[in-house]
């Protein structure tokens, strides 16, 4: 056989730009652990997809035309899981077919994809169709659809995902430009993260067009029943028709928002921002597809009082998308900064005291998540730099990336103060802009930048690279939740529960942080008959929306109250969003009372045929 050479010997040690132009010596390799791609030696620059998304046999049937940087090696190596290769052909105008090998499979990286190349070769089209393996692909039948007339279809490439549809040098390290031709079922709309159309087109073919380069992750298509809601020239939702009115109210403010964040960091770089509403099955809350958000419906809340998943998802539109991490190790670049940022933008919308009640919620996750992750397998995950070598990267996706390293932000703005923060901030943005960065060097650029400059001594070390929440951690009150707290206190010591202050209180008085922070501090000790009072008055069962519920759910649970438990099946059965169930099952299974775990298994049985793979590998765990 050809191939099975050296390249693994010739390990390359690329210096960042950034480093090589300041002379710098220190040279350290980045290599991705998570891809088996030679994109050092050769690498896509823009790929081209010819998609046929057949909703019969839920297969998509494609060529995936990659046009290559110059190079002189012999061979170019992609990542694959899960896909079928056709054949594999070499030129433009002339196609001609060429050797390739697929090595070995590892259950979280795939295989690789060895294509036997001459050197100079610039296009490789390799014809491929998915399987029922495809882990990045949801279909969904109707009846899992908002309008319940038509099957859905949607991907979630974030984090390895992307090679499941499309054979790909899947690192984010590498950053491609793209285009593609879909064909879909007529009655369908197809959308990606690139130009949009705003209505169907009656045969059902597709052309989109991406020209900013992406990380392969941030590729992305949905297809269904949609209509688009304008908010304006440049942002709009796309949703269900049965959805659109309630979009049209949860939503209004996006113009605006994009406005606020533009003020805060530069210029919004990607022309296009809309969001797309998922089916409930969504894994996430929302994904940071460029130009075109994929979002939960668990969003639309009423009251708009999600939106921050809104600002979140925007706020990638430079953390992240702009300045990407260059490996999963350094997720935090990616999740950390758009914390931080997301509660920039909420503060400037609707003013510290609700930017403050969100951050303390997200302060009391991450101290349940630290003292949960310092009991696991890997007490080392408290670092915000991580080493998940031979590990899913979707491990690094803790509270740890998200609000340690939001919570070092504040920290340091807090030191250097906000003005100086966040030109530090506008700057790093733009001198990055459409890069990746690892996590040593942003260490440098924030010394270079903002340390040394200002004279201040920070052991940034400690942050990154040591577990725990260091003590100089800065630390957010908010009144409102500690009012909530104490009302929550007066419950667990056996007063009445709707007395003086609180007599007639009902849930549109509070937002749902509020309601997450009273229910959070309630005793799983309290009587059977107080959690049903409350809950008879509240409706938190019956109705709140998807956080408090989750929040609720598990208090009753470990409060041994199984009165809950048809609200509970038919929620679990409803959502898919990770974050909101897992922890659920996780309390079931946890449980000592009697039937907890059979019920968890048996909900999960009836539940799973509506998860898209992330969750439910993610509760497969959970409940092994
Ligand atoms: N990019 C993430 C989602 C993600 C992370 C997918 C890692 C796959 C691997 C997205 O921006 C996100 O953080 N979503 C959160 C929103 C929340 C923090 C506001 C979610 O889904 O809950
Ligand atoms: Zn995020």
């Amino acid at each position: 056989m050809f191939l099975i050479s050296a390249f693994a010997v010739i390990s390359c040690t690329p210096i960042s730009k950034r480093e090589d132009d300041k002379n710098i010596v220190k040279s350290e390799p980045v290599s991705d652990s998570h891809s088996y791609s030679n994109h050092h030696e050769i690498r896509t620059e823009h790929i081209h997809l010819d998609l046929d998304v057949n909703f019969d046999n839920h297969i998509i049937y494609g060529v995936a035309r990659h046009r290559m940087s110059q190079s002189n090696v012999t061979e170019a190596i992609f990542d694959m899981k899960g896909i079928e290769i056709q054949k594999i052909t070499l030129g433009k105008e002339i196609e001609k077919e060429t050797e390739y090998i697929i090595g070995e499979s590892d259950s979280i990286k795939g295989a690789p994809l060895t294509v036997e190349i001459t050197p100079g070769t610039e296009h490789i089209n390799i014809y491929y169709q998915t399987t029922r393996e495809t882990e990045a692909l949801d279909w969904l039948a109707p009846e899992l659809t908002a309008g319940k007339k038509h099957p859905y279809l949607y991907t979630q490439g974030q984090a390895i995902l992307t090679r499941s549809w499309i054979p790909i040098q899947d690192t984010p390290m590498n950053r491609i430009t793209y285009s593609a031709d879909v064909k879909v079922p007529a009655e369908l709309i197809a959308l990606m993260s690139a130009n949009n159309p705003k209505e169907k087109n009656p045969e059902g073919r597709y052309h989109f067009e991406m020209k900013q380069a992406i990380p392969a992750y941030l590729i992305a298509l949905a297809v269904g029943d949609m209509k688009y809601t304008s908010f304006g020239s440049t942002c709009g939702v796309y949703s269900e028709p049965e959805l659109a009115d309630q979009c049209k109210y949860e939503f209004v403010d996006l113009p605006k928002m994009i406005e606020v964040a533009e003020n805060i960091y530069g210029a919004y770089r990607w022309d296009q921002y809309d969001l797309v509403i998922l089916p409930y099955s969504f894994p996430f809350g929302g994904m940071e597809n460029p130009r075109l958000t994929f979002a939960n419906p668990t969003l639309i809340a009423g009251d708009r009082s999600l939106i921050s998943v809104v600002a979140h998802e925007l706020a990638h539109s430079w953390s992240g998308n702009l300045v990407t991490n260059a490996t999963w190790n350094d997720f935090w670049l990616n999740e950390g900064f758009t914390v931080y940022f997301e509660n920039r933008i909420m503060e400037a919308m609707y003013g510290k005291e609700i930017a403050d009640i969100n951050a303390v919620i997200e302060y009391q996750d991450l101290l349940a998540s630290i003292e949960q992750i310092e009991k696991s397998e890997h007490p080392e995950d408290t670092q915000l730099k991580l080493q998940l070598e031979d590990r899913s990267p979707d491990d690094g996706m803790t509270d740890i990336a998200y609000v340690k390293g939001a919570f070092f932000l504040r920290t340091l703005e807090d030191l250097v103060g906000r003005k100086k923060f966040d030109a530090f901030l506008t700057n790093y943005f733009d001198s990055h802009a459409f890069e990746t960065i690892t996590t040593e060097s942003f260490i440098q650029y924030l010394n270079a930048e903002l340390l040394i400059p200002n004279d201040v001594t920070f052991d940034t070390d400690e942050w990154i690279y040591r577990p725990g929440l260091p003590n100089n951690c800065i630390k957010i009150n908010s009144q409102r939740l500690t009012d909530m707290e104490a009302w929550a206190e007066q419950v667990n010591a056996g007063e009445a529960v709707f007395t003086g202050d609180y007599k007639t209180i009902k849930r549109g008085d509070r937002v749902t942080q509020e309601w997450q922070a009273f229910v959070r501090k309630l005793s799983p000790e309290i009587s059977k008959d107080v959690l049903i009072e409350i809950d008879n008055r509240l409706k938190l069962s019956a109705d709140a929306n998807p956080a408090i519920k989750s929040d609720w759910f598990i208090l009753n649970v470990k409060a041994g109250n199984t009165t809950v438990r048809p609200y509970m099946e038919a929620y679990l059965i409803k959502i898919g969003r990770r974050w909101y169930i897992e922890s659920i099952y996780q309390a079931l299974v946890d449980s000592d009372l009697k039937g907890d775990r059979e019920f968890a298994l048996a909900t999960f049985e009836k539940a799973k045929g509506g998860y898209h793979f992330v969750s439910r590998s993610t509760i497969e765990e959970v409940l092994k």
